[in-house]
């Protein structure tokens, strides 16, 4: 908590409060949520200090000062996740690796995402995104959206990516301890009975376990390019960088994947559904690509597996994607800490100290965006293509050289679920108005989003 600045460095340190000893402002940045950094960041600048999660943190905003966090990664700055985050994803995880076990990694689980691999995943994610609205559709109760694409980005992560052959009963099981594991991935590191972060910890080794057991009864894959599963390319690939995982690194990678898709990806199905139900207009215009592309004949879906092309054909629908990860970012930013001291927008960032790069903050004040607060997925468009107008204004997935490895596998999904929501569901908000959105730990509505979901007559 006495993080201080460096002396040797003529600049200031950057402005800001430091709490209460011990929490910091860990309080009232869980209460105010997204309104926290709003109110610092308006108050002391876009390079402002505070205490969050038992540590000083220089927080960063705008697309020049976060430019020049992710591209000194390695050289001014390295990760350093929250100690409760690093413990519970593990050394081996590719988020806690740094340097050239950082790169190594990468390559390895590079072809997890590649396109060929990504073209096999497809059919199946199709069919469980199919399967989920069709039982959401069956309910004649409104269905908890938040909670229910959690399950959907669990289970294609489990089933789907990892190729786990588990009943319903233990798919249940191992939710409630992943939701578990995750609910205290940023906690206060207090390893005491009834913490979180012992929660966590508890919740992180029966996963180990679970998965361990899974891992050992899964039939893997035969050598050859017909994979099965993303934890086949991955065995494949690392044999063939020379990097054979041992049990322990795979259940720390596993773990991580299905984090890394889990949260996020339950966070933007939800942003995408309740922006469709507040924009008719954007419904239909999606409804009009689909038709003329051929998708939609009818007014139902056409039959048959989607090519991965033809999916990434679609330019409305990805406008349409661009702009929920824009206006309802799922991760906040992330962690990293000064390798040395330098300079952000005229303050020092002093060695040692812990820098957080903020994603949605910088969305929501790049003045590249006009009507930065209007869902406007033509802001996209070629033709008005506000995103390239300047780098790191548009960073849903990160940047640099720890740019997210899932975004071809989460855009794909996304893109899926939108088509199938199109093309074969009617869908209606249940309550009288939209809920409020809450930011911590991802963007998700307060009541989960209530909606009645139809099949098509
Ligand atoms: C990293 C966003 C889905 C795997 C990241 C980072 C962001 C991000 C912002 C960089 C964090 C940093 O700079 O420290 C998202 C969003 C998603 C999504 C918004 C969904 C809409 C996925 C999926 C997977 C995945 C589906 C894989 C199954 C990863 C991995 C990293 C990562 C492995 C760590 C990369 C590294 O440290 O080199 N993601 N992600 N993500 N993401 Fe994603």
């Amino acid at each position: 908590w006495t993080a201080t600045r460096d002396k040797s460095c003529k600049l200031p340190m950057p402005k800001g409060s430091m709490g209460f000893p011990i929490i910091g402002e860990t309080c009232h940045w869980l209460f105010q949520g997204s309104g926290f950094h709003a109110s610092r960041r308006q108050k002391y600048g876009n390079v402002f200090k505070t205490h969050l999660l038992g540590r000083p943190l220089i927080r960063v905003t705008g697309a020049d000062n976060v430019r020049k966090v992710l591209m000194g990664e390695h050289s001014l700055v390295t990760v350093e996740w929250p100690k409760s985050t690093a413990t519970l994803l593990g050394p081996n995880s590719l988020a806690n690796s740094i340097g050239d076990i950082h790169r190594k990694r990468r390559k390895v689980f590079a072809k997890v995402f590649s396109h060929e691999a990504l073209e096999s995943y497809l059919p199946k994610i199709q069919q469980v995104i199919q399967e989920t609205l069709r039982v959401w559709s069956s309910n004649p109760e409104p269905i908890n959206v938040y909670r229910e694409a959690q399950r959907l980005s669990f289970h294609m992560a489990l089933r789907v990516l990892l190729g786990f052959r588990v009943s319903d009963e233990e798919m249940r099981s191992l939710f409630d301890t992943f939701q578990d594991f995750v609910d205290n991935l940023f906690s206060l590191p207090i390893d005491l009975p009834f913490t979180g972060y012992r929660r966590g910890i508890r919740a992180r080794d029966a996963l180990q376990k679970a998965i361990e057991k899974a891992i050992r009864e899964k039939p893997l894959c035969s050598q050859g390019k017909d994979y099965t599963d993303a934890l086949d390319v991955l065995i494949e690939s690392s044999n063939e960088n020379g990097m054979e995982l041992t049990m322990q690194e795979l259940k720390e990678s596993t773990i991580e994947l299905i984090f890394a898709a889990f949260a996020t990806t339950a966070s933007a199905s939800t942003s995408l559904i309740m922006q469709l139900l507040r924009h008719p207009p954007v419904l239909e215009k999606l409804r009009e690509e689909l038709r003329s592309r051929g998708f939609l004949h009818n007014g139902c879906l056409c039959e048959g597996a989607l090519r991965l092309d033809s999916v990434c054909s679609l330019k409305y629908l990805d406008c349409v994607i661009k702009e929920v990860l824009r206006l309802f970012a799922p991760v906040s930013g992330g962690y990293r800490t000064a390798m040395q001291t330098f300079e952000l927008d005229g303050v020092q960032i002093p060695k040692g100290w812990s820098v957080m790069y903020s994603i949605r903050d910088t969305h929501d004040t790049s003045a590249v965006f006009k009507d930065v607060e209007k869902f406007d997925p033509e802001r996209f468009s070629e033709e008005r293509g506000e995103d390239k107008e300047g780098r790191f204004h548009y960073l849903p997935f990160g940047g640099g050289v720890r740019t997210c490895l899932g975004k071809q596998l989460a855009t794909l999904f996304l893109r899926l679920l939108a088509i199938e929501l199109a093309g074969s569901s009617r869908f209606e908000l249940a309550t009288r108005t939209f809920p409020r959105i809450i930011t911590v730990p991802v963007v998700h509505p307060s009541d989960g989003l209530r909606v009645k979901f139809f099949g098509l007559d």
